[in-house]
């Protein structure tokens, strides 16, 4: 796998003196799904601010496609090749509807008004919300706000894109939904990191990143993360089937092992 990301001993400390984070080291390759989990206040949200040059570093080094944030002619190149969503979709709207808002970001990047509609139909049909093209963003649900933002990060074809807490304040079915289009962006090749402290939502992911006091304290695979950690005491916690089925298993139930989804508990529970 090609390494599109890498994080080296990386510092920051906020201009009123705040520690945020403390050498931290990440390497994440094209076409990973990497979920970043940790409680309030772990640097979750410092960390990927980096990845885009949000944030400088105020020790160590990140660099993307080997272009280091430190040097300020590259942010154009990288803010272009990593895209972020927010958690407030309200605080993200430009336009006087969902179509404007999406197409202000291929506006930005000077492509010609042909390509750019073109990048506004794909990224609304992929969002699925074509309907909305004409509403304004502020009359829509939180969910659909949400995927308005999406699609506007989407249109600028970024090859990666970072979603940090996207479905903390959408309800369950919305969730449900955003967490299923960003699993479909990344089934179309994007490199996705994806912030969140639910962990039900980190499944899928080919590796789930744990922080705590501005460190990464677990980095491998959603299994090994389950199976060697004490998640609880970084302030985390297990879903519902992974606490149960490690309880089961701990309480000697034969060959219940680690169930990550329901239907792997209900295969080992009834084979
Ligand atoms: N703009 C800021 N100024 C000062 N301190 C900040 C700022 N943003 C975050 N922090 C602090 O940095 C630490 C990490 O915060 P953050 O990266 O937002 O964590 P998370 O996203 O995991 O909740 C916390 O102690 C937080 O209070
Ligand atoms: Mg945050």
């Amino acid at each position: 796998m090609t390494l599109m990301i890498e994080i080296s001993n990386l510092l920051h400390s906020y201009p009123d003196g705040t520690p945020a984070l403390n050498s931290v080291n990440l390497h994440i390759g094209r076409g990973e799904f990497v979920v970043i989990a940790g409680r309030n206040g772990s640097g979750k949200s410092s960390l990927v601010r980096h990845i885009n040059a949000l944030l400088l570093p105020s020790g160590g080094c990140v660099s993307v496609n080997g272009l280091c944030t430190s040097q300020k002619k590259h942010h154009p190149d990288i803010r272009r090749t990593v895209g972020m969503v927010f958690q407030n979709p309200d605080s993200q709207f430009v336009g006087m509807t969902a179509e404007e808002d999406v197409a202000f970001g291929p506006e930005n990047l000077g492509l010609p008004p042909s390509e750019i509609r073109e990048l506004v139909e794909m990224s609304l049909e992929t969002l699925g919300i074509s309907e909305l093209r004409s509403h304004s963003p502020r009359s829509l649900s939180g969910g659909q706000k949400q995927k308005v933002a999406i699609a506007g990060v989407l249109a600028m074809e970024p090859e990666c894109i970072i979603f940090d807490e996207v479905t903390s304040m959408l309800d369950p079915f919305s969730r449900k939904e955003v967490l299923d289009t960003v699993k479909r962006i990344h089934a179309k090749g994007t490199t996705v990191i994806y912030v969140t402290h639910r962990l039900e939502e980190a499944m899928n992911a080919d590796r789930l990143v744990i922080m705590d006091s501005g460190r990464v304290v677990a980095d491998a695979s959603p299994r090994d993360v389950f199976l060697h950690h004490d998640l609880e005491k970084y302030g985390i916690e297990l879903p519902p089937v992974v606490a149960l089925s490690l309880m089961l298993s701990k309480a000697g139930f034969p060959d219940i092992g680690l169930a990550l989804t329901k239907d792997e508990l209900l295969e080992a529970l009834c084979p």
